[in-house]
This record gives C-alpha cells, sequence and structure tokens, in this order.
C-alpha cells in the first residue's frame, strides 16, 4: 500500500481463531464507549457474527463501573480496568477506541495493532493526522484499523467514498460534516437568535461541547475533510492545509443577507480534485446554500453531503451526525464487519518441509517400480507431450527423452507430482 494513501482495509484476518465469538475491548467509557458498550450487552446478536464484550478500559473505570446499569446482569464478564495493558495483554480480537485526543488515542492504537488486534476507532483527528502510517501498520499486522464512526457519525460516508464510489472517479464533495456547528446555525435560522443563544441551546441539548471553538472555527470539520480527501482522491493531506473560515462570527443580519438571495447559511466542507493538473481545492466555511438544497434541510445536529462522481453524477447522503447512539451504529458496523471477515477467512496451514524429496534424477529402481502406475499417470495428464515414448519408467539420472533430447519432466515433477512444499 502506498504510504500516503488512506484505504478501507478491509479482507485481512483479524483475531488469532476464525470461530467463537468476536472478542472486544473498549478504550473509553464517554458518550460513545458507553452508547457501544450497552449496545453490545443488551442485545441479542443480531448477526451470525457474534461479538463479545469483555474488557472496558476508562481512567474512571471502576466509578462509571458502578453507574452502568446493565452491569449487574453481565456479572463478572467484563473485566473493568483503569490499566490499559490489561487490553493490550487480553486475547480480545478488536479494540475500540473510544478516548478522543491524539497522543494516548494514537500511541494505543499502535500498541494494540502491535499486539495482533484490529482496531474501531471514533477517532478524526488521529486518522487524518497519523492514518496512513496506522494503516500501513495494519496491513503489515494482517490487521484491520476501521474509521467509520469519525466522519458523519451514523452517516456511512467513509464506506461510501472509500468502498461504494471505488468504482467511480469522484471529483468533488461538498458536505455539512459538524452536527454541533449545523445545529447552531440551523437553530439561529429558525428562531433569528444570536449565536450565543443558539450554542446554548445546543449545549443544554448535549449538541455541543463546553468549548466549542473547534467545531465553530472549522478543525473539526477539516480532520474529516482531510480523510475523505485520502478515501476519494488518493491524497495525503495535512489539515493545517486546508483553509477554515470560522462560523463564530455569523450573525442574525447574515441570515437576514442569505435570505434576500433564497438561501440560508451552512458550514460547508468542499474538496475537489483535478487530477491532471494534480490539483486540490480544499475549505471549510460558513456559505450561503440554496433554501431548497439538501444542505439548508439539514438542520440540528444532522450531517449532509453530496458527492459527485465522473460516472454516477451525484450521490446524496445525510443523517446523525453526532450523539452516542448514532456513533455506536458506526462503531458497530466497523465491528461486525471486521467479524465477518474474520469467520470468512480460513487460516494458512502451517507448512513444514520433507525430509527427502524423489525426483527423476534421484528415484531408485525400486520405489520408481511401486510408484510407476500413479507415478507416470500424474505425469501424463499434467504434461503428455514430455512422456517417453515407451511405456516403461523414465530413465533415473537423464529424465525423460525424446529424440535424444532432454525434456523438461523436472518442471512437471515440481508442479504436480512430488514438489517440495513452500
Ligand atoms: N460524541 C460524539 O457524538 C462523537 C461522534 C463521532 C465521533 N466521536 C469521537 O469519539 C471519541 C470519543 O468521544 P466521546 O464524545 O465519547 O468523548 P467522551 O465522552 O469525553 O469520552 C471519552 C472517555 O474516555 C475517557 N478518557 C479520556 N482520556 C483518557 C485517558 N487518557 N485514559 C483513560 N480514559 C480516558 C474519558 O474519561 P473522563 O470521563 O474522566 O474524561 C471518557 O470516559 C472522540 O474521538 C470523538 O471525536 C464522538
Amino acid at each position: 500500500m502506498r504510504e500516503d494513501t488512506l484505504t478501507v482495509n478491509s479482507f485481512h484476518t483479524s483475531g488469532s481463531s476464525p470461530t467463537g465469538p468476536c472478542r472486544v475491548g473498549l478504550l473509553g467509557f464517554g458518550t460513545v464507549g458507553s452508547a457501544v458498550a450497552r449496545r453490545l450487552t443488551s442485545e441479542p446478536a443480531a448477526t451470525p457474527f457474534a461479538l463479545e464484550l469483555t474488557h472496558i478500559f476508562d481512567r474512571r473505570a471502576h466509578a462509571k463501573r458502578d453507574g452502568f446499569a446493565e452491569t449487574a446482569a453481565l456479572g463478572s464478564k467484563i473485566t473493568w480496568t483503569t490499566r490499559v495493558d490489561d487490553i493490550l495483554t487480553s486475547d480480545v480480537d478488536i479494540v475500540v477506541e473510544a478516548i478522543g485526543g491524539t497522543d494516548e488515542a494514537v500511541a494505543w492504537t499502535r500498541a494494540a495493532l502491535l499486539a495482533g488486534k484490529s482496531v474501531v476507532t471514533c477517532n478524526k483527528q488521529a486518522v487524518a493526522q497519523h492514518g496512513p502510517a496506522l494503516l500501513q501498520l495494519a496491513t503489515r499486522q494482517g490487521r484491520q484499523l476501521r474509521f467509520e464512526a469519525a466522519v458523519g457519525g451514523a452517516m456511512p460516508i467513509v464506506r461510501a467514498v472509500g468502498e461504494g464510489l471505488a468504482g467511480d472517479r469522484v471529483t468533488s464533495i461538498a458536505a455539512i460534516l459538524n452536527g454541533t456547528t449545523n445545529a447552531v446555525l440551523s437553530r439561529m435560522e429558525a428562531q433569528r437568535c444570536p449565536l450565543a443563544h443558539a450554542l446554548a441551546d445546543a449545549q443544554a441539548r448535549g449538541y455541543a461541547e463546553a468549548d466549542p471553538s473547534a467545531d465553530l472555527d472549522g478543525i473539526d470539520a477539516r480532520a474529516k475533510l482531510t480523510i475523505l480527501c485520502a478515501l476519494a482522491f488518493g491524497l495525503r493531506v495535512d489539515p493545517d492545509r486546508i483553509e477554515t473560515r470560522t462560523s463564530a462570527g455569523i450573525t442574525v443580519q447574515d441570515f437576514d443577507d442569505a435570505a434576500l438571495c433564497g438561501g440560508t447559511i451552512r458550514q460547508v466542507a468542499y474538496a475537489a480534485y483535478e487530477p491532471a493538473a494534480s490539483v486540490l481545492t480544499a475549505w471549510v466555511a460558513p456559505s450561503v446554500v440554496p433554501r431548497g438544497s439538501l444542505f439548508a434541510q439539514t438542520t440540528g445536529p444532522q450531517n449532509a453531503a453530496v458527492i459527485t462522481g465522473t460516472f454516477a453524477g451525484e450521490i446524496s447522503l445525510s443523517g446523525a451526525g453526532a450523539g452516542g447512539g448514532a456513533t455506536a451504529v458506526a462503531v458497530i458496523s466497523d465491528l461486525l464487519a471486521i467479524a465477518r471477515d474474520r469467520a470468512a477467512i480460513v487460516p494458512a496451514a502451517t507448512l513444514s518441509r520433507p525430509d527427502t524429496i524423489i525426483g527423476f534424477t534421484t528415484i531408485d529402481a525400486e520405489t520408481a517400480a511401486a510408484a510407476e502406475k500413479t507415478f507416470l499417470r500424474g505425469l501424463r495428464e499434467l504434461c503428455p507431450s514430455t512422456l517417453p515414448d515407451h511405456q516403461g519408467r523414465p530413465e533415473p539420472g537423464r529424465g525423460a527423452t525424446r529424440a535424444g533430447h532432454r525434456a523438461p519432466v523436472g518442471g512437471c515433477v515440481e508442479r504436480g507430482v512430488i514438489a517440495e512444499a513452500v
């Protein structure tokens, strides 16, 4: 795999055993982690690929365990720990990284891959900044790194761009990728209220962090756009090189102005690539969108995307872009994909070397006489033109001959009859 290309890595084995449930360890028991845990523990397996949550790591694991209603029902089935090593050295097949941040999240993702685990991450910053190296490591380890939850929440845009549209030549992507900013701007539009009021409302509803600057300033969306550029165009882009304009300064007056020209305002992430000129246009900014458009109709913490391909034209997606329940959908879809691939793959047989290899040049008369019937029959089927004219065995030490030439019998032998296992 090219180091500068992200690919959705679908067909590697994960886990050391291809049978039995896929064992899952969770890093981080916050909004997303707890939603994933709840789904994994409260529902009977809905697919043939059973997932079993066996470990939960969190810096406040013990306090959180007491507050996790499902704990009692689960008894001691789940190991709760404050030591990440307990997961890395365990027999889990897949680690879910739902910690956030970059330093520890990247270090632990790397450690999990090195320990032979596949990893599902929700972490857009980690994937945008370190995705190529982590994917390369996953490939080297024969494991998977999946990251559907890192972009678009439950809106399956990573698969859509990385797999579903892999047969097209994507030329551009325009998208609403930040649910927090969308909740704020669509609230301003609906209520004609100042940004501060709309932000307070979003925070009260759990759509916005205490510090929403990464969302409003476009830092979050540009990390996601970086990932989409890799998937759509095969480009490795430094997120810092994607220009962003903040939405924090948008006013009610801006909405009034937009309405006068038949539009409204949304934070849009846009990327278009011209391969012939090797030019990428990419930005994140509050933009005027036509009132009847998909983007104008995208309200609250929803996300939306319009992907344009050379052959398929426009493909649109929209859906819940954030929230524990929605994001858990993407995580569990990735877990199931890994479990499916794992179940589909029969591990390669362990090969050993034979002590002796017998061929035409080493065969003795007694062995030749015993093997003659099957040996020659096999050879005849494989390569009739190299057989001797007579019915006897080939002469040891000379190979089969025809008209005095040394025939390429050795090749036949290697191909099918007594080849050394390699
Ligand atoms: N929330 C969403 O809607 C959403 C959507 C898509 C993607 N994501 C991504 O999902 C990831 C998790 O987000 P979240 O909203 O679930 O965050 P969160 O609620 O803050 O959860 C993170 C959890 O990890 C724990 N944690 C953080 N650093 C740790 C460390 N060094 N050692 C041990 N435990 C640690 C936190 O403990 P404390 O409780 O002590 O802080 C918390 O329980 C992020 O990468 C985020 O970008 C989130």
